[in-house]
């Protein structure tokens, strides 16, 4: 059994996607294992409360120096023993230790097909606010290993999904994350765990 930890920032729509996948078999071969947020009080903390996964916040706030949250992160992270770390919303740049402990053993999601709209500044809304001031018509959601760059790591999965005539980012954010990002990433990790990559 592959043991995944999911670390999160916020709503937990692709944590849900995840567990989900995991209840009705989509994900064979996979335990979830642990969750960890940077912030306090988020709804992905209550969806893993619900599925009974332990979980916990570590936030930077609750340090004094980056470098020691950095070290608390590791720790915590650690301590779940994991074989996997999905980076689902996390919104938080991973310290290089953990990189090098855990290389080829973090993915991430990122909405939008890399290399657009991806790198520094690239995160949530601000993904499809941008696709839709360059006035793209397809745009979609990337599952990637991460390395030390920001969204530059090797590609798994990819999925296109059309922008529509009218959409703001609020309406292009919901159908990437339906049409892609909750297909994609518990399909990322079924393969992972099955050796299929
Ligand atoms: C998702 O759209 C995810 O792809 C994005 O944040 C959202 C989190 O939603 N991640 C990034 O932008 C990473 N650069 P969720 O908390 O409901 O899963």
């Amino acid at each position: 059994m592959l043991r995944v930890v999911v670390l999160v920032s916020g709503g937990g729509t692709n944590l849900q996607a995840i567990i989900d996948a995991v209840k009705d078999g989509t994900i064979t071969n996979a335990e979830l294992v642990g969750v960890i947020s940077n912030n306090y009080g988020v709804r992905a903390l209550e969806r893993a409360e619900k599925a009974g996964i332990p979980n916990q916040v570590i936030s930077p706030k609750d340090y004094a120096s980056r470098e020691e949250f950095h070290k608390a992160l590791l720790q915590g992270v650690d301590a779940y023993r994991p074989d996997l770390i999905v980076l689902a919303g996390f919104l938080v740049v991973i310290p290089e230790a953990m990189i090098d402990r855990y290389e080829k053993k973090i993915i991430n999601i990122h909405p939008s097909l890399i290399p657009s709209f991806c790198g520094t500044g690239y995160y949530g809304l601000k993904v499809h606010e941008a696709a839709l001031e360059r006035g793209v018509k397809v745009t979609g959601a990337t599952v990637h290993y991460v390395d030390k760059g920001t969204d530059t790591g090797p590609i798994l999965l990819q999925k296109a999904v059309p922008v529509l005539p009218g959409d703001t980012p609020k309406i292009l954010q919901q159908r990437v994350m339906e049409e892609a990002e909750w297909k994609l990433l518990p399909a990322a990790i079924n393969q992972i765990a099955n050796e299929a990559v």
